[in-house]
């Protein structure tokens, strides 16, 4: 039908009618995206939860489809819920469940049963348990057939957690091709810890890692995701990210649910989040959406890591149950491509900076530094010298020093005291170089430093110099010998080794 009624989303999916919440289970294969949802098929309300369906070829235009996973026992007496999973392309059959040549699909998501029971694989299992469960297609995502000789493939948490049977859930899966196994990350949501799992045929599931508590921990952790990201675009260089969604604890300034995500890298067992990734008060996050409406985001398996799409749930569960929509209840936000690209470690600014001096802390030896300021003194006294300090040692015996003169109107680096300046009588000095200002007025330094050099960059010049300090000059400072400089901005960015 046409979707016109008040508040009907124009340009994002929604089902037609009733409650959704997760995206579930996204997998593109052969052009079509395919997106599975927490679904109530009976209600605007959260219940009977299965998964619904639906196709999009170029991710905006959809198509809903019957729901793929119905609750077990829907409508009369619901016995199993199908939660929140994710789906993969089985390329090379290692289930084994494609026996005429097909290529099965796989989706592994949480069993929530809602009755004690003894299941047709002759497990039992308890009322409220959550366990991981798996169905496969043989139609490209059509339709589902659940895997009850075998199920659940993971029944109980880690033995240390296995009182946290009615937590452990949100399946996420993929294809680790480096280690050529499948990984799966499973959430242990009460107490903020996640279990890392892997295996050869989707059904036989071993332990690899934990990782958490640590970072936002202000409520459950929900529908994890892990997957490589280039960095910068390259086709080398990649990082891992792994999305951890939080309910309630989200952003600052928000109530209810939300998603924060660490960046690190993956060996096939273990995330190790690199330390910028990680705060220390377990109060802050890296947040992936500062907004409200933003959660439970998944990555879209079969797609390369460059062109990395992720979907999220447009609502909260603060209050997406009361949102004034009819006949359907939420959206999926537009879908998002994700990439890494390196940002500048430290920003500092000084609206103005007086005569003397001010640490930037311990700031590394390899550097891209830019500072800019007004080349205009605000009495009109162009008097004095400011600048940087960069290889500093931590007493400031050693010191590389880069600035402005402001009576001469010269940018400058002064290595007389820049370190090891024995070796040559003429090389402990100061050099200038011509300085011009933007058309603002302002000044601008971009800096660059390695081991044992630096080079300057302002308006035509460039200023370059080796210096030799010892290894722990690591420290740097911003000084003005004379007067206070205005409109100080300062980045300073780590520079990686090309030798790594
Ligand atoms: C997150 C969530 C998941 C769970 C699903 C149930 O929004 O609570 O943890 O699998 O919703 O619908």
């Amino acid at each position: 039908g046409l979707y016109t009624e008040v508040y009907r989303p124009q340009f994002h999916f929604s089902p037609a009618e009733n409650w959704m919440n997760d995206p579930c289970g996204l997998f593109y294969h052969e052009g079509l995206y395919h997106l599975y949802f927490q679904y109530n098929p009976g209600g605007i309300t959260w219940g009977n939860m299965s998964w619904g369906h639906a196709t999009s070829e170029d991710l905006s235009h959809w198509e809903e489809h019957p729901v793929a996973l119905l609750a077990e026992g829907y409508p009369g007496n619901v016995t199993e819920m199908y939660y929140t999973g994710s789906a993969v392309v089985d390329t090379n059959n290692t289930s084994g469940f494609g026996t005429n040549g097909e290529t099965p699909i796989i989706a592994v998501y949480t069993s929530q049963y809602e009755m004690t029971q003894t299941l047709p694989s002759g497990e039992e299992v308890l009322w409220d348990q959550e366990s991981q469960s798996i169905a496969y297609s043989l139609d490209n995502g059509k339709t589902w057939k659940t895997y009850d000789a075998g199920n659940p493939v993971i029944e109980y948490p880690p033995s240390p957690y296995r009182d946290q049977y009615e937590n452990f859930r949100d399946p996420f899966v993929f294809w680790h091709a480096d280690s050529e196994k499948w990984v799966l990350v499973t959430s242990l949501a009460e107490i903020n810890r996640l279990v890392i799992w892997t295996s050869d045929n989707l059904k036989d599931w071993s332990v690899a890692s934990e990782f958490g508590p640590v970072n936002a921990v202000g409520g459950v952790w929900e529908c994890p995701n892990l997957f490589p990201l280039p960095v910068d675009g390259s086709e080398t260089n990649q990082k891992w990210v792994l999305i951890v969604g939080l309910n309630p604890g989200g952003p600052p300034g928000t109530v209810g649910s939300g998603d924060q995500y660490f960046i690190g890298d993956f060996n096939g067992t273990a995330f190790i989040p690199d330390s910028d990734s990680i705060y220390s008060a377990n109060t802050t996050s890296n947040w992936l959406d500062w907004g409200p409406d933003y959660y439970a985001s998944s990555a879209y398996n079969g797609l390369s890591a460059k062109h990395h799409v992720q979907l999220g749930w447009m609502n909260n569960w603060q209050y997406g149950e009361s949102i004034p929509t009819y006949p359907w209840r939420s959206a999926m936000a537009a879908p998002r491509r994700l990439s890494l690209k390196t940002i500048d470690g430290k920003t500092y600014s000084w609206k103005s900076f007086e005569t003397g001096m001010q640490s930037v802390g311990s700031i590394g030896k390899t550097l891209d530094i830019n500072l800019s300021f007004s080349g205009v003194k605000e009495n009109g006294s162009n008097k004095g010298e400011f600048g940087i300090i960069v290889h500093a040692t931590s007493n400031l015996t050693q010191q590389t020093r880069i600035g402005y003169d402001f009576e001469e109107g010269t940018m400058f680096v002064d290595r007389r005291k820049s370190g090891d300046v024995a070796f040559d009588e003429t090389f402990p000095r100061k050099y200038f170089a011509p300085s011009r200002s933007e058309s603002d007025g302002s000044i601008n330094l971009r800096i660059l430093v390695d081991w044992s050099s630096v080079e300057v960059f302002n308006g035509a010049s460039t200023l370059t110099a080796q210096v030799f300090p010892s290894e722990d000059a690591t420290y740097g400072h911003i000084f003005s010998t004379e007067g206070s400089t205005q409109n100080v901005s300062l980045k300073i960015s780590e520079v990686s080794s090309i030798w790594t």
